[in-house]
């Protein structure tokens, strides 16, 4: 299973994904039902069972429509986004996309390439109905973009408790250094590489938790808006606490997709991970219970956010089957469904939460109560260019460990690609 995922990964940039992702089919065999490509990058494990969730609605809600799965495996979409990208650019959109909510919607909405969905908001239930801060990421132009169907949390740590209570580890560190110590005493214990880690994307989310601890939520979010210098000598001092980090991580994290990374959690050859809270739900998929999960050592109430959505492509061939996918997962039962199964809590403050996890009530209350800051490596708080200027740096960085070259790198992606206002 996880063979076929690094597969993939390994050919991405090739036509073949383009085929692949174009003939993925699913739903009933009704050859006069008009098909409806939908595109996405969740191909098995816990993401594949909350999108099945969303199919087996959506079959029930839009008769006549038949879904065609068009999944490009890759954990954060890092290559579904670039065979997505270009389709859209040769006018060969499928019928609708996955996409992050907030700053990865922008180089679509400038480039014409997805739909106002502002009318389509009211007609569908959702006024009122979304948080006003999850609003404002959608929100361009005084137009709404894309229909938000969860929310995740992306600073979360996962562990294995058998391989921590060995080393007699039994509570959370608190501060970066408390968590440094515990993956010193691990590693002491033999656990050669505590923290698990993958490539460039998951590098880049483990930067990103150290800078909340170390500048704060307020100074964090401002690294995205130009507020906050990443010239600074603090995020200097960020870049060499997470060095400090990576050195606990696994050699070959570079050639590792998130699940390969959390098959190394499963096995007890480490004993931490930082993911979002997609990891449950794959966890779960991976009949494995032996795990616990804390905030990120101090982050404090910090609520690191990122939300699937869903746009309607302005060339797509099927626009009303789109609309009814899109409908589909605007509804309180297409939320509840689907966040069941991906670990997510509903974008829709009003959908059920049956069937819920304690993780995941626990993750609604922090959502309404913590402090919310946005990720760039899930697309809330960069643009794509802005991700893939970042991914390069970071995975530049586990090569070379060259503290320097990664700040100038990440300040110069900052200048090149900072939006104001
Ligand atoms: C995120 C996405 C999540 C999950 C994750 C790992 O970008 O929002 O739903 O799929 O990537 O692939």
């Amino acid at each position: 299973m996880r063979s076929t995922r690094r597969a993939l990964a390994a050919v991405v940039g090739a036509a073949a994904l383009l085929v692949a992702s174009a003939c993925g089919t699913g739903g009933d065999d009704d050859s006069t039902a008009s098909k409806v490509e939908v595109f996405t990058w969740w191909a098995e494990g816990g993401e594949k069972a909350g999108l099945d969730a969303l199919v087996s609605r959506f079959t029930t809600t839009c008769p006549g429509q038949e879904f065609v799965g068009g999944a490009v495996a890759g954990g954060a979409g890092v290559n579904a986004k670039q065979v997505l990208n270009a389709r859209l650019q040769q006018n060969d959109p499928p019928d609708t996309f996955q996409v992050h909510a907030g700053a990865e919607l922008l180089d679509h909405i400038d480039s014409g390439q997805i739909k106002d969905l502002t009318s389509e908001f009211s007609s569908w239930g959702l006024t009122g109905t979304l948080p006003e801060g999850l609003i404002e990421t959608i929100t361009v132009n005084g137009a709404l973009w894309s229909v938000p169907v969860g929310v995740h949390r992306a600073n979360v740590v996962w562990t294995n408790d058998q391989v921590l209570a060995r080393s007699g580890i039994l509570t959370a560190p608190k501060t970066l250094d408390a968590f440094i110590a515990d993956l010193g005493r691990l590693r002491r214990d033999g656990i050669e590489s505590p923290l698990a880690l993958g490539r460039d994307w998951t590098q880049l989310m483990l930067l990103e938790s150290v800078l909340i601890s170390d500048l704060g939520p307020k100074r964090f979010t401002g690294l995205f808006t130009g507020a906050t210098k990443w010239e600074s000598r603090a995020v200097r001092a960020a870049i060499d606490d997470y060095a400090r980090i990576l050195d606990f991580s696994n050699p070959d994290r570079d050639s590792l997709d998130w699940p390969d990374a959390e098959r190394l959690l499963i096995d007890g050859k480490a004993g931490y991970q930082l993911m979002g809270d997609w990891l449950a739900a794959d966890l779960e998929a991976n009949n494995f219970s032996g795990y616990d999960s804390f905030t990120f050592p101090g982050n404090g109430r910090a609520f690191q956010w990122l939300a699937d959505s869903f746009a309607l492509p302005t060339r797509a061939v099927n626009q009303a089957g789109g609309s009814c996918w899109l409908q589909t997962v605007a509804s309180p039962e297409g939320q509840q469904a689907f966040n069941v199964q991906k670990g997510s809590i509903p974008a829709r403050t009003d959908a059920p939460t049956t069937g819920f996890s304690d993780y995941q009530l626990a993750a609604a209350d922090d959502w309404k109560s913590g402090v919310a800051v946005p990720s760039c490596a899930h697309g809330s708080a960069c643009s794509q260019p802005w991700q893939n200027a970042a991914n390069a740096a970071l995975g530049a960085f586990s090569t070379s460990g060259d503290a320097t070259a990664l700040q100038s790198a990440l300040a110069a992606a900052a200048r090149q690609f900072v939006r104001q206002g």
